[in-house]
């Protein structure tokens, strides 16, 4: 595995930074609609909705949940969750939607740091499922330590459900202005050259891709084999691995829209998007 470099100093302040920022424009945004979930009816994505199982009675951690969508949808369908994520603006807004939606007694939001996950759940752990999706570990400088994490919260025989764009479709440049003539995007960066990303004028990635005002956060794109050798490193075991040609966000802007929410390559599917892996503490 490659080694864990120390990260910058600010690397918290300033994510968080962007993701309290980030968390009002989503609670207005198409890509984040939460019609059917306020109807009582939310839906996962089409990836995690076709693998993840019946989730009634099951005790879940979500993990970098966001302002709670995910959750409150795993919550109607019969879970008792609990969300994690190091923004007070969407930990507040999660509370605020759990109680709007009735659903205060089936899904709690805990405020704290990934990597303090442990301490911060001993309450509620240990979990039959750690739910982690799209656009999570990337945020996060140490993949090894994730996958510990995970592992500390799951009882033996709990399982690990990730979902995740997929770490070959990050060498490609996001804002390709010029594919080629079948939809491919140019490069951004060689995947052997993996690791710290500094993003100094970081954009929202739905609707226009409004700039944020906080001055710059940091993402960490993780091999496929590092992700790999840390959920094995941490003793977890592989039921399986799927790899998928659609994610739920523009990932490049040559992708077209595909049902549920999900985008696409426009012609031929010539790399993968995204990836989900399950696996199970022994
Ligand atoms: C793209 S969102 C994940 C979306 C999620 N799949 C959902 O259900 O909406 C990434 C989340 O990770 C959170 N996050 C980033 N770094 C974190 C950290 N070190 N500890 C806890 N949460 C973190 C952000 O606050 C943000 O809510």
């Amino acid at each position: 595995m490659s080694a864990a470099k120390t990260p910058p100093e600010d690397w918290r302040e300033a994510n968080r930074a962007t993701w309290d920022e980030r968390v009002a424009i989503h609670l207005e945004a198409q890509a984040y609609d939460l019609a059917a979930l306020r109807a009582g009816q939310g839906r996962l994505h089409p990836v995690e909705a076709a693998e993840l199982g019946d989730v009634r009675g099951l005790n879940i951690a979500h993990l970098q949940c966001h302002f709670g969508r995910d959750s409150l949808t795993l919550a109607q369908q019969g879970a008792q969750v609990t969300g994690l994520d190091f923004s007070p603006a969407a930990i507040a807004a999660a509370r605020g939607l759990a109680e709007e939606l009735g659903l205060s007694d089936r899904a709690r939001f805990v405020e704290a740091d990934l990597f303090d996950a442990p301490q911060a759940l001993a309450a509620e752990a240990p979990f039959d499922l750690v739910f982690v999706s799209w656009g999570a570990i990337g945020w996060l400088p140490d993949i090894g330590k994730w996958a510990r994490v995970v592992a500390a919260l799951l009882r033996p025989g709990g399982r690990l459900y990730l979902a995740e764009g997929h770490p070959f479709a990050m060498v490609f440049e996001t804002d390709q202005t010029a594919p080629d003539a079948e939809g491919r995007p140019g490069w951004f960066m060689p995947y052997m050259d993996f690791g710290l990303f500094k993003d100094e004028a970081p954009a929202d990635y739905t609707g226009d891709f409004p700039a944020l005002e906080a001055g710059h956060e940091y993402w960490w794109d993780h091999k496929f084999g590092d992700i790999l050798t840390a959920i094995a490193a941490a003793g977890l075991r592989l039921d399986w691995v799927h790899e998928h040609d659609q994610v739920p966000w523009p990932m490049f802007s040559s992708l077209v829209p595909a049902p549920g929410g999900m985008f696409t390559w426009p012609e031929k599917s010539w790399l993968p998007l995204a990836m989900s892996i399950s696996a199970r503490k022994g």
